[in-house]
């Protein structure tokens, strides 16, 4: 996924959010009752073949509204395929889905409206600063006082201090944070997630772990791709697994476990992970 996708809304000139009802009058799509207390992604039965290759099978899933929600699988599972399709950057072969009660196929552009994509690399610009990325994105998306915003979202994600340096001083992890926190300008009710963390080092995977968490606690909704089992694990209300072109799981990390056998009792003693090692090692992580 690239980079410059991400900013669709910005490139569309689109920066109203669905808390502006007069807009989406205006652009013909005045969201009903209904799409108000649908959930914030429904897909049903949806399908995605790249020539030969049969990728989505019939594909159900339910987001509720202000959930986190992890989607598993391996390799080439599909998931961003299905991220593509329902942030309107490629079309289903069969199927229906809906992000805040737009229909991908029919209402793309209320769909773009309600979203937001970061996509597995981060896409900030290396020589300007924290700061003025956050206040280019804000201008872009023609929301009011663009500095005020870029202050508030670096407050939100501990990057006061950093702010005003270039962000090629940054590590990965600050990076992926002021990634994410561009793309919540406008406020988007729901955020796609594609790998927020693939490539971090614990640390840093530690740090977007808050950024998502404090997402969910401010009512987004966010859909995440991943392939950690310890990030759906700390991260998720439910834990959707996509395999073989299918959701063949989809409950509560707590659910999860009882499909499995109970667990027996053994006296063993637990040795500390590599993780648990690193951190103690390296402490507790700092946020700048
Ligand atoms: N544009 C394309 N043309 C042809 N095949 C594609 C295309 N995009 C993806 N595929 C194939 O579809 C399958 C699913 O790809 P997708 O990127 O959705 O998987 P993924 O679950 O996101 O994998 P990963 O964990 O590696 O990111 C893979 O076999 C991939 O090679
Ligand atoms: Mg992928």
């Amino acid at each position: 996924m690239t980079a410059g996708l991400r900013r669709i809304p910005a490139i569309q000139g689109l920066t109203m959010t669905l808390r502006q009802p007069s807009m989406l009058a205006v652009m013909g799509i005045p969201p009903t009752a209904d799409q108000a207390q649908a959930p914030a992604i429904h897909v049903q039965g949806l399908e995605k073949s790249y020539k030969q290759l049969r990728v989505l099978r019939g594909v159900d899933l339910d987001v509720a509204r202000g959930s986190i929600v992890a989607l598993l699988g391996s390799n080439g599972a599909g998931k961003t395929t299905l991220v593509k399709i329902l942030s309107t950057l490629l079309r289903a072969d069969a199927g229906t889905a809906r992000v805040n009660g737009f229909d991908v196929a029919t209402q793309a552009a209320g769909v773009r409206e309600s979203i937001s994509l970061t996509g597995q690399f981060a896409a900030v610009d290396e020589i300007l600063s924290g700061r003025e990325n956050l206040v280019l994105v804000a201008r872009l998306r023609h929301v009011k006082d663009p500095g005020a915003i870029a202050d508030d979202l670096l407050r939100r994600f501990s990057l006061t201090e950093a702010g005003p340096r270039r962000v090629a001083t940054y590590s990965g992890g600050m990076r992926r944070r002021l990634d994410i926190a561009m793309s919540l300008i406008g406020d988007p009710p729901v955020v796609f997630l594609d790998e927020p963390t693939t490539g971090l080092d614990p640390e840093a995977r530690i740090e977007v772990w808050h950024a998502v968490r404090e997402l969910a606690e401010g009512g987004t909704t966010v859909l995440l791709t991943t392939q950690y089992l310890d990030e759906a694990e700390q991260l998720a209300d439910r834990i959707a697994i996509l395999h073989q072109g299918r959701i063949i799981v989809n409950g509560t990390l707590t659910e999860l476990r009882q499909l499995l056998p109970p667990a027996e009792a053994e006296y063993v003693q637990r040795q500390p992970s590599l993780e648990d090692v690193f951190l103690a090692v390296v402490g507790q992580p700092s946020k700048q």
